[in-house]
């Protein structure tokens, strides 16, 4: 039997044995069989559809394996890179611009690390003010986590993480900080649908403070790229509100159904300054020719009648289970309460502990067949069942979840009782 070196096992095990006595310890499990699966982010099913694009003979595109600033672009980067320009309705406006990065991750991490700390070349004691939402994905973290770590920004970037989608806290914060600060810059970065809960950004709230705080706005649009607006450009295309945003980020790895991320500006200095002290885009393989093309087309068709049609029947689906749930009892995230423009198709439904989020996600999974994630701490605060509806799911299927959910909170509390 190998070992690890020195302490490590004996660390790396202890460290396990932890996890694994809170409930709190991850395994891989094998997805192949099931017979429904609430745990994919396919929102539209297009990932399930295989593109004539990327599997076509006839196809043949230069696949050149480098990053995008040295070999990794081609024109259909650029072709994706006008379509995401027309997804946000931005298609001809002056200085607007889009850039590709390996995924949504490595998107947000660039732009922190481009954003949050003091290059060479800049005033190295120019203090930069940055403001989180608590409940902010781990890549938004990570990107000014990695700012500051960041030569010369260890003294420079004041971090502010305000309550969960609470403006006036927000406010709060920035008067108090930036307020008091002349000369500072400040940015404020945000999710538009929460990936955990579900619920969405108050961007009304948000874009309002920018009339008294000169703040750039960062908004994580992942969950809503050809879910949310009229033509899937996202929460701030449902809000009419996307000329507030200076620089918003996606997946295509999601509703896209593709793989791959993207940020998109109103800027164009804020494109050069992503390629040029965005590390992981920097130093990272562009995203591959056919997935490239693959997102160009799925873009398209959710741009269109096809992509209304999908996103109508989504809600449609989330309407429904969100009724059927609460009939049975459950206790679940806003989604479908909201009005139609801003249904979220995350609906997270409450349980008491990790414990009982494991238990139930393990019985839906052994007694059922379906796939529904427990979500626990340090992900998000407080355990739930992450349910993702697709526009693919029928009516039999999110009724078959409903009542399976009923049978396994008796079957997990009768266990609780023995
Ligand atoms: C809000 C948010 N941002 C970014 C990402 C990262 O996107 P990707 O999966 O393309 O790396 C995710 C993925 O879960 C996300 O939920």
């Amino acid at each position: 039997m190998s070992s690890l070196p020195g302490e490590w096992e004996g660390h790396l095990q202890r460290g396990l044995d932890h996890l694994e006595s809170a409930h709190l310890l991850r395994h891989t499990r094998k997805s192949d069989e099931m017979s429904a699966c609430f745990g994919s982010n396919d929102y539209l099913g297009l990932a399930q559809r295989r593109t004539a694009a990327a599997t076509t003979s006839s196809f043949r595109c230069p696949e050149r394996r480098g990053s995008i600033l040295v070999s990794g672009y081609s024109a259909a980067h650029e072709d994706l890179e006008e379509k995401i320009l027309e997804l946000k309705s931005l298609a001809g406006c002056p200085g607007a611009c889009a850039v590709l990065f390996p995924s949504g991750f490595a998107a947000n991490l660039s732009v922190g690390m481009a954003l949050c700390s003091v290059h060479a070349g800049q005033n190295p004691s120019q203090r930069i003010h940055v403001y989180s939402d608590e409940l902010n994905h781990a890549s938004i973290i990570d990107g000014i986590r990695f700012a500051k770590a960041m030569k010369g920004s260890r003294n420079n970037l004041f971090l502010h993480v305000y309550k969960h989608n609470d403006v006036k806290d927000l406010e709060r914060q920035l008067q108090n900080a930036s307020g008091s600060d002349t000369g500072s810059l400040s940015v404020v970065f945000s999710e538009s649908v929460f990936s955990m809960d579900g619920d969405i950004c108050d961007l009304r709230g948000i874009a309002q403070l920018k009339q008294d705080h000169k703040f750039l706005l960062v908004l994580d649009e992942a969950h809503a790229t050809l879910v949310m607006g009229d033509r899937g450009g996202g929460v701030a295309q449902a809000l009419g509100l996307s000329h507030e945003v200076d620089l918003a980020v996606g997946t295509l790895s999601k509703a896209v159904g593709s793989f791959g991320g993207f940020a998109v500006a109103r800027s164009g200095l804020l494109r050069s300054i992503l390629l040029n002290k965005g590390r992981p885009v920097i130093y990272s393989t562009a995203l591959p020719s056919a997935l490239v093309r693959e997102a160009l087309t799925n873009i398209d068709i959710g741009m269109g009648e096809q992509g209304s049609a999908m996103r109508e029947k989504l809600r449609k689906n989330v309407r429904f289970l969100t009724k059927a749930l609460a009939e049975r009892g459950f206790i679940c995230g806003e989604g479908g309460r909201k009005e139609a423009q801003l249904m979220s198709p995350i609906i997270p439904v409450a349980m008491p502990s990790e414990q009982f989020a494991l238990r139930t996600s393990s019985h839906l999974w052994e007694k059922h067949g379906i796939f529904v994630p427990a979500i626990r701490p340090p992900t998000v605060p407080t355990s739930r069942l992450r349910i993702a509806v697709l526009a693919t799911h029928s009516l039999k299927e999110l009724l078959l979840l409903a009542d399976a959910l009923t049978e396994t909170r008796s079957a997990v509390n009768e266990h609780a009782r023995l």
